[in-house]
């Protein structure tokens, strides 16, 4: 299946170090979140992020998509700099670059599944593409759900719209946080296959902060948030799946 558009989603050319972070640090009041997290992400990868409740990792992503600066060190996003960003610079970069899925989906609720992929487009201030709209709700296997309502799916179902959603976004980083939270086993491991396909097709780098470690193992590498560094770990040895 091909992309409609000239530019593959993620393709990158500053595929080495994509992302670049160095000596991160971000407190809240005076307590120390990120104290000096080092990483290199490049361009492709899948790296899946675990570490315990509280410990940064989705302080670290909300610095990834440009939604809080950091306080100490350097982070390098597809060759840009956000810290050194003015607001609107900020919201430009996160418009061009980022998409993200989350836990709860985040879908609304008065919005047919098409009307919330194409809404944030048309938000960014772009037309409507629905063939392209239409391209990602195939490729996530929604598409004959397209005039419904997002209560009358399920979990997974409603998890697979908003990976459409991002998709059509068309970003160059897709950062997930516990995409998997609220599901059951079944639809974890079918949005965590579908989430491994997106990536190999179009090497589109993908950051997933999970728990569980089953999820991990859809990706390429785990990073561990631990007293606020990130660190490598061989993360599906030990624990339960949850
Ligand atoms: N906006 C904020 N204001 C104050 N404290 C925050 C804020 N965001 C996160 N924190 C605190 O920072 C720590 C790390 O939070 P978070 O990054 O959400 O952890 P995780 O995603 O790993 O569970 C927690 O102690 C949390 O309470
Ligand atoms: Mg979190």
């Amino acid at each position: 299946m091909s992309v409609p558009s000239s530019e593959a989603p993620g393709a990158s050319t500053e595929s080495k170090g994509f992302i670049q972070a160095a000596a991160l640090g971000k407190s809240y009041g005076d307590y120390p979140v990120l104290r000096g997290v080092d990483c290199t992400i490049a361009g492709g990868e899948f790296v899946a992020i675990m570490g315990d409740s509280g410990s940064g990792k989705t302080t670290f992503l909300n610095l990834l998509a440009g939604l809080d600066t950091a306080d100490d060190g350097i982070l390098r996003v597809a060759g840009e700099e956000p810290a050194r960003y003015s607001a609107a610079q900020l919201a430009e970069y996160r418009r061009r670059t980022v998409a993200m899925i989350f836990q709860d989906f985040n879908l609304l609720p008065t919005l047919s599944v098409l009307e919330n992929i194409t809404l944030p487009v048309l938000m960014r201030g772009e037309k409507a593409d629905l063939k392209r709209a239409r391209y990602y709700l195939e490729r996530v296997g929604m598409l004959g759900h397209s005039d419904q309502l997002p209560e009358t799916l399920s979990g997974g179902e409603m998890q697979r719209v908003s990976i459409a959603r991002a998709l059509n976004l068309q970003p160059r980083l897709l950062l997930a946080d516990e995409p998997t939270g609220s599901l059951d086993s079944r639809n974890s491991d079918e949005v965590l296959e579908l989430l491994g396909e997106i990536n190999r097709e179009t090497q589109l780098t993908l950051v997933m902060v999970t728990h569980s470690a089953r999820a991990a193992e859809a990706a390429g590498r785990t990073l561990r948030m631990n007293d606020g560094h990130l660190s490598f770990s061989q993360a599906t040895s030990t624990g339960s799946p949850e």
